[in-house]
């Protein structure tokens, strides 16, 4: 396809007007050239599809941290395929992610979201989430370019970061997936060095396309695109979402005036069209009178086996859905549900397991608690939710085995905001009469469409969103209800209005409207088995065909109160073979939109872990959360397995990991501290609108070495259910081969782990970085020989001079983590 040509029949103001969505998710069509309206969605875990809503599920993989902590890119590379099957099946063609910032603290509000603070495995697993993904015909943007690691202040804050830490730390990912072949990126919020990203030429313009060669399409973050010519000549290409924003007729009058030069626009078309000739949205456009042609459609909806208006958008001009450019014999479905299960358990780290306690074995009783082992946290927030179409909590996963005995005691619920009411309600969609112009069920009573609302409203005549449902309570006595969401409400229950008014947003990020609404309480006393109607009517319009819906009911059962729940869990954990206990971080805890203020475990978990081990000597703690948090217990209780977000799978993958079915195979990604104090690089408040990286290279474990100070546990650290002796060592060039061998008795996975040290010793920079890894499997006794190829770019440095190789005897270690290095060996570069 001659895409020159296909730009020579496009006017000015057609050119400019594919630059800009029309609306939250999508470009314009044209089909005057055989262009789809290329269409986006996020990422990362899933593909949530134009709706933003319940309505339309996605598989819900593990969280990124919890990707990264398999090391394991022929797995991500499966995980992708199945999000491409997702996005084809939903007619997205771009995919929203990866997310490559690192974990510069673990205070960051999206650090569930990013895969590590060590930049050369990011962008192992992000290379291999981009080839994934992209093999399968759909688009990514690794996100966010660059230096976004924090949220506060995150539309203006400028990072001021030296060029060398820019360069070996925070570009690093977005090199690696560049090199890895990319098709897009997204420009982040925030500014570097003075130059908000959007605008940043030297960034995205002299160094990533001119020097690093990319050929992709790069776009806004949604809003993020704030100037005309400053964007345009700064090389973003694309500004979402639509259909306002500062190109359109100000761009088209900026190039009339000869402000930027038609060039410019000429490449921003030619990196849309040739995004879209990759996704297959391009196709030869029909000859006058004749046939539309038929493009290769695929949606299968196999894997998760959601009911979705799948594959069925319109396509306008020449054939419809998304293309497919899977090779031959890699076209065959992804099971979605088996293989988030796989991921989940391949991810899940044991930190701690004393005497052997994992796996279970001749336990007939189980004391489940926690509110998280019945309500599974299987995700963080933010615009990384997608709604999955089933989720598998603990509670679920350990009762489904039927083998063990499980008595489940929640002892405290650590959230701050009520449960969504559980119960099926319908959204009915109203005009200003108060006639019905369209009903939808609800799975819960949560409603949310984001910009584009179901297809049978008319959205001209309408005047409010009503949820509508009813509720039978099992308890008599006051329960708790709550409304989320801003904007004028109206709540009705059981005849009784209960709220009446506005909710303004809180703070000035307005996607907070929809990340975290703010919520309001109410009670009533109900008796049980006595139902009561539910109404909660919603005053909203829309303009240009969109609109934004997002309101929910919460409700909670009478409680006794935590003294008391928390002592019928410790009683419950007494009764019991073991005790496992799920903790879990919240939705205020971690999500998009703003910073963790703490590390600790939200309520009076803590308290609940210790005094259920003080009852019960075998007590396994579950940590179910993207971050890190503190540990205080670690001492007290034998076993420690870290679950992450684990996706819509937890409880499947759970069971298999306690009862031995599947070996925790995690490391962990990122080092976990013991006190908050000690964490070397903690702070991500902006001072004068300033974020300031002053410890240059030194995030992560680079930094724990050098302050001398011990974490709780170690970057890439992990048990598993075997042991291992680290054999031999042999270096040729710069190939590393090692021999490992399972001292076990299980067959075992093992990630071997490559820490390359330089020839001198600089306490500014690292004393050793991650170079490789590799993993293997082996049955009991068995030994394995595995190869790396330590990467050029390990052996370098970034100087005035650009990127310099340092001559010498670097020291090549070999081991299980960063810490606990077995075998060394010495590589030598010639000067
Ligand atoms: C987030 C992006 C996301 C976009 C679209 C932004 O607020 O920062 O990661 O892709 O919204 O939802």
């Amino acid at each position: 396809m001659d895409i020159e040509a296909l730009i020579g029949k496009l006017d000015l103001g057609t050119k400019v007007r594919l630059l800009t969505g029309t609306d939250m998710w999508s470009l314009p069509a044209l089909p005057q050239i055989g262009l789809d309206p290329l269409v986006m969605s996020d990422g990362p875990i899933g593909v949530r599809g134009e709706r933003w809503s319940p309505g339309d599920p996605s598989i819900a993989l593990p969280s990124p941290t919890a990707l990264a902590a398999t090391w394991d890119v022929e797995l991500v590379r499966r995980a992708g395929r199945l999000l491409a099957q997702e996005a084809r099946r939903k007619g997205v063609h771009v995919l929203l992610a990866p997310t490559l910032n690192l974990h510069r603290s673990p205070l960051g509000g999206r650090h569930f979201e990013c895969f590590s603070e060590d930049p050369y495995l990011t962008g192992e697993i992000g290379a291999a989430y981009v080839e994934g993904v992209q093999r399968g015909g759909v688009a990514t943007t690794p996100k966010h370019f660059v230096a976004n690691d924090s949220e506060t202040e995150r539309f203006t804050v400028n990072v001021t970061v030296d060029e060398a830490t820019l360069r070996e730390v925070y570009l690093a990912p977005f090199e690696r997936v560049v090199r890895a072949g990319a098709w897009g990126l997204m420009s982040a919020y925030n500014a570097v060095n003075g130059t908000t990203m959007t605008e940043h030429r030297a960034l995205q313009r002299d160094l990533l396309k001119d020097e690093w060669g990319f050929d992709g399409l790069v776009v806004s973050d949604w809003t993020a695109a704030r100037s005309t010519e400053a964007t345009a000549t700064g090389g973003l290409d694309v500004a979402m979402p639509g259909p306002y924003g500062p190109w359109g007729a100000k761009l088209e009058a900026a190039v009339r005036e000869g402000r930027v030069a038609e060039e410019v626009v000429d490449d921003q078309v030619r990196r849309v069209l040739r995004l879209a000739l990759r996704v297959g949205a391009l196709r030869p456009a029909p000859e006058p009178g004749g046939e539309a042609g038929t493009g290769v459609a695929v949606g299968t909806g196999a894997g998760n086996g959601a009911g979705t208006e799948a594959g069925t958008r319109a396509g306008t001009g020449a054939g419809a859905g998304v293309a497919t450019v899977l090779p031959a014999g890699e076209d065959v479905p992804v099971d979605g549900v088996a293989l988030a299960r796989e991921v989940a358990a391949r991810s899940f780290t044991l930190l701690r397991n004393e005497g052997g306690l994992l796996p279970l074995t001749g336990v007939r009783s189980v004391a489940l608690i926690g509110s998280a082992a019945a309500e599974a946290r299987i995700m963080g927030g933010g615009s990384a939710q997608v709604y999955p179409d089933r989720i598998v909590s603990p509670l679920d996963g350990l009762r489904g085995r039927g083998d063990v005995e499980v008595r489940h005691a929640p002892g405290t619920d650590p959230r701050i905001r009520l449960a969504t009411l559980a119960v099926p309600c319908s959204a009915v969609f109203l005009d200003a009469e108060g006639a019905s112009l369209a009903e939808h069920p609800l799975a819960d009573a949560e409603a949310r469409w984001v910009g584009r609302l179901p297809s049978d409203v008319d959205t001209d005549r309408l005047a409010a969103v009503e949820i509508r449902g009813a509720y039978t309570p099992d308890v008599t006595g006051s329960h708790a209800f709550s409304l989320v969401g801003t904007g004028a409400f109206t709540v009705v229950i059981g005849g009784e209005v209960v709220f009446d008014g506005l909710v303004s947003p809180p703070g000035d990020d307005p996607a907070t409207a929809f990340l975290s609404p703010p919520e309001q309480r109410m009670t009533l006393a109900l008796a049980s088995g006595v139902p009561v109607e539910l109404r909660a009517r919603h005053l909203t319009t829309a303009s240009r065909g969109m609109a934004f819906v997002a309101f929910s009911l919460g409700h909670a059962d009478p409680s006794p109160g935590d003294d008391a729940t928390i002592a019928e869990a410790v009683a419950t954990a007494a009764g019991a073979d073991v005790a496992v206990v799920i903790a879990s971080t919240t939705p205020e805890v971690e999500s998009e939109g703003f910073d963790r203020t703490g590390l600790a475990l939200p309520g009076r978990q803590d308290e609940l872990i210790t005094r259920v081990a003080r009852a019960n000597p075998r007590t396994i703690v579950v940590v179910n959360a993207g971050s890190p948090v503190l540990m205080p217990w670690l001492e007290e209780v034998p076993a420690v397995l870290l679950t992450w977000f684990p996706g819509q799978e937890a409880g499947a993958a759970l069971a298999d990991v306690l009862s031995g079915d599947a070996e925790p195979g995690g490391r962990l990604p990122t080092t976990w501290p013991l006190r908050e104090a000690d964490v070397p690089v903690l702070d991500v408040t902006p001072s004068g609108g300033e974020l300031a990286y002053r410890e240059g290279p030194l995030v992560g474990y680079r930094a724990w070495e050098r302050t001398g100070r011990v974490p709780a546990f170690w970057f890439g650290h992990g048990l598993g259910y075997t042991t291992w002796s680290y054999d031999s060592v042999a270096v040729t060039g710069t190939t590393v081969t090692v021999a490992v061998t399972n001292t076990g008795t299980r067959p075992g996975r093992e990630i071997v782990q490559f820490y390359l040290a330089p020839p001198e010793e600089d306490p500014r920079r690292p004393a050793r970085v991650l170079a490789g890894f590799s993993a293997v499997d082996a049955a009991p006794g068995q030994t394995v020989i595995t190869t790396v190829y330590l990467p050029e770019r390990a052996f370098q440095v970034w100087g005035e001079r650009g990127w310099r190789t340092v001559p010498g005897e670097h020291t090549v270690e070999v081991g299980r983590s960063v810490a606990d290095r077995r075998l060394s060996a010495t590589v030598t570069v010639p000067e």
